[in-house]
């Protein structure tokens, strides 16, 4: 498998992904997506829009705010119970998260153990630290575990007296609970129905890492599916089956991803079942999405809160009130955007002692599709090369490339994971016809321009 390393240095040096603030010399954990980062991204999240909001009647989209009324944030649980277990080291004072600890203890000295790390509680974690002796990982020691709220907050109005805290969404998903009688009157969705929505979640994570994998702002694709109370079994074991079958959709190494029954204390607050989809990461089984339970929890706190009935009336006896249960399948676009990466890395010997690196994305999530490369910088190929550009205007995200010998500019495009290369060559003057070069195959073909719009359509489906 890729190492980190590796993948770190492509993302930068191809234009993925840059260390954040990077000319002030960086922020901890801050990323930004380069142009084909950026490109990535997008293609993720429009190829999920697509299958869950525009290919569906049952599932509609929604964009709430960022900063909502504290009183949500309460009423959600998360002010009382969104927490982390943190340690401190007694004498550099840096903090760590406690079951991350006791997990690199079990995997360095008993790795045969079955203690679900997860499920332990702040006490347990104390005991087990007290008992074994775990230190931190600069050697001193630790001091007892207590629970860390992950909210970022900050403050709204410009005047000191006038300031009131709020908070950044540690989850996109409240803002379609308290949405959920305005889309319920406007969109008038009959049980079972969805409301997805793709945003920026921010969480101050005690000990981030892994580039792209923890990271203080994140984005997430979530989905409320709301249901009949006794239906939950059926759509939650649907929502499992879409999830895998859309990893495989986008490109995942499906070998690369294990689901896990959370249990005990891990479940979160209000969850009465959750299906971590852990993946293979290059540092470990590391978790990309999860796909949970929510009963009525939320829908049921808002209304007591907000004084609101968050009720659906079944059209079939207008006197049967229920509140739905939720499903909620809850994807990561950056994780997902990680393990793509990983899943499309692949190192290959095309000749004795000559590798080549091809990042083997589908073409529907390559940034880059069609790369088309003049040969020469002069004699009239650029302006032909212009021509089949401009007619692939619309049809494919191309990139025109002048530089360097052919053979350099294939790998270049290998590298970025761009699925055909067309080359316009002296004889293209003479026979209208330029070289199509696949990404994976590395075969090549005469194709004449006049087709090159409906062959490259056909290629990239
Ligand atoms: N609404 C449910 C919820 O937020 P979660 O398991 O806490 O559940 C859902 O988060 C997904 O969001 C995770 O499976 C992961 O893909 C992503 N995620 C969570 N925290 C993250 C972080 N600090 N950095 C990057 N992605 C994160």
């Amino acid at each position: 498998m890729v190492t980190m390393e590796t993948l770190v240095s492509l993302c930068k040096r191809r234009g993925f992904i840059y260390p954040g603030s990077d000319i002030y010399g960086g922020l901890a954990n801050s990323w930004d997506y380069g142009p084909l980062g950026a490109q990535l991204k997008q293609n993720i999240k429009a190829a999920w829009w697509k299958a869950v909001v525009e290919s569906r009647q049952d599932m509609v989209g929604l964009d709430g705010a960022i900063l909502m009324n504290p009183r949500v944030w309460e009423a959600s649980g998360h002010v009382a119970t969104f927490n982390d277990p943190l340690v401190e080291d007694a004498v550099s004072h840096k903090r760590f998260r406690a079951d991350h600890l006791i997990e690199a203890w079990i995997a360095k000295k008993d790795p045969e153990s079955t203690l679900v790390v997860d499920a332990m509680s702040t006490e347990e974690m104390a005991a087990f630290i007290a008992e074994k002796g775990i230190k931190s990982p600069d050697g001193n020691a630790l001091t007892a575990p207590k629970q860390f709220n992950l909210m970022f907050e900050t403050s709204t109005g410009v005047t000191e007296k006038g300031k009131n805290s709020v908070y950044l969404r540690p989850e996109t998903a409240q803002a379609i609970f308290v949405n959920f009688k305005n889309v319920l009157t406007t969109s008038r969705k009959r049980l079972p129905f969805g409301i997805a929505q793709i945003g920026k979640a921010f969480r101050n994570e005690i000990t981030p890492g892994n580039f792209i994998f923890r990271t203080l702002e994140f984005e997430q694709m979530e989905i409320e599916y709301f249901v009949e109370a006794e239906e939950w079994e059926q759509h939650f074991e649907a929502w499992n089956k879409w999830m895998e079958e859309w990893a495989a959709v986008i490109g995942l190494k499906t070998d690369h991803l294990h689901r896990l029954e959370v249990v005990g204390d891990a479940l979160a607050h209000y969850s009465k079942r959750t299906v971590d989809f852990e993946f293979d990461f290059p540092f470990g089984k590391k978790e990309l999405w999860g796909l949970a339970y929510r009963t009525d929890f939320d829908l049921t706190n808002h209304a007591k809160a907000s004084g609101e009935k968050l009720e659906y009336t079944d059209p079939a006896d207008n006197s049967r009130k229920v509140v739905p249960h939720v499903i909620e399948p809850s994807l990561g676009v950056d994780r997902t955007l990680l393990a793509l990466l990983v899943s499309a890395y692949e190192e290959e010997e095309v000749a004795e002692g000559d590798t080549r690196v091809v990042m083997r994305f589908t073409p529907q999530m390559a940034p880059v599709q069609v790369a088309i490369l003049p040969l020469m910088k002069k004699g009239g190929l650029p302006e032909k090369a212009e021509e089949v550009l401009a007619s692939l205007a619309g049809i494919a995200r191309c990139d025109f490339d002048v530089t360097g010998s052919i053979g350099k500019r294939y790998r270049r495009q290998d590298e970025i994971g761009t699925p055909l290369c067309v080359t316009i060559d002296y004889d293209s003057l003479e026979d209208n016809a330029v070289t199509v070069r696949h990404r994976d195959s590395m075969e090549q073909e005469r194709v004449a321009i006049a087709d090159i719009a409906s062959y490259v359509v056909k290629k990239l489906v």
